[in-house]
């Protein structure tokens, strides 16, 4: 079976009713990225930015998995799939997919603010998490997302997976955000490469990519259809 590798951002969760960021509406037209989004954010004002997040996690229990979702997870029914996702939302999952890697957290998660964050990560139950909530350690919990200056600890793992990538699919990323937008120079010789996104700068993407210029779903059903299937 041929490997097919997907890596995803906010653009394949847009038809969910999930805004992406720096679309115009997008959430860093409302936020401040310095007051939400990196660890000084958090030292700060901490309850700000569990806030933020409180909020995101309650939309994404609100919404549900859209066509493309779905039919990234029917890829596996004719190839072996590994999704990477710059989303922090767990609508891949929940379509189907059986093999995502969140380069950048699971928001449905906590992790400790304190030393050894990486260790181990709990599950919230519903949707706000509190400042009163704290690890074994005594530390408050925190999203379990990768903010702005910190370090991306599945970028290896992610290198390794389109090392290997006969096929990769970029899609709905603006690939603005590093390193995980340095994965799409990563690929072996071989690899396929396509991007779907209806908007993105078309001066921003490698000159050996075809590029889709279609919402998610259609990208992917023209893509299945045209190509894959
Ligand atoms: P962006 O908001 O930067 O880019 C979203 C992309 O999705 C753009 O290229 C849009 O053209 C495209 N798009 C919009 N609607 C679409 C649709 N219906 N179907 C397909 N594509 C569509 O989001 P990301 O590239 O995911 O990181 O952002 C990368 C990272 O920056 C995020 O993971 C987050 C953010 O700040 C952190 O918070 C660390």
């Amino acid at each position: 079976m041929k490997n097919i590798v997907i890596l995803s951002g906010a653009g394949v969760s847009a038809e969910s009713g999930i805004s992406t960021f720096r679309d115009s509406g997008g959430l860093w037209e409302q936020y401040k990225i310095e007051e939400v989004a990196t660890p000084e954010a958090w030292e700060n004002n901490p309850q700000k930015v569990q806030t933020f997040y409180n909020l995101r996690r309650k939309q994404i229990l609100e919404v549900k998995p859209n066509e493309a979702h779905f039919l990234i997870a029917k890829l596996e029914s004719r190839f072996h799939v590994n999704v990477i996702t710059q989303n922090i939302d767990d609508l891949h999952e929940r379509a189907g997919s059986t093999n995502v890697l969140h380069l950048h957290g699971n928001i449905r998660y906590a992790k400790s603010s304190g030393p050894n964050q990486e260790v181990n990560y709990y599950p919230v139950e519903g949707w706000g998490l509190k400042m009163s909530d704290l690890c074994p350690d005594g530390y408050p919990l925190r999203p379990h997302v990768v903010w702005f200056g910190e370090s991306v600890p599945m970028m290896d793992k992610a290198a390794e997976l389109i090392a290997e990538a006969d096929i990769l699919i970029v899609i709905g990323t603006s690939l603005q955000v590093y390193p995980a937008a340095g994965l799409v120079y990563m690929t072996p010789r071989q690899c396929q490469k396509f991007i779907i996104d209806p908007g993105i700068n078309e001066r921003d993407i490698p000159s050996d990519y075809t590029l889709i210029k279609k919402s998610a779903s259609l990208g992917m059903k023209h893509l299945m259809e045209q190509v894959l299937f």
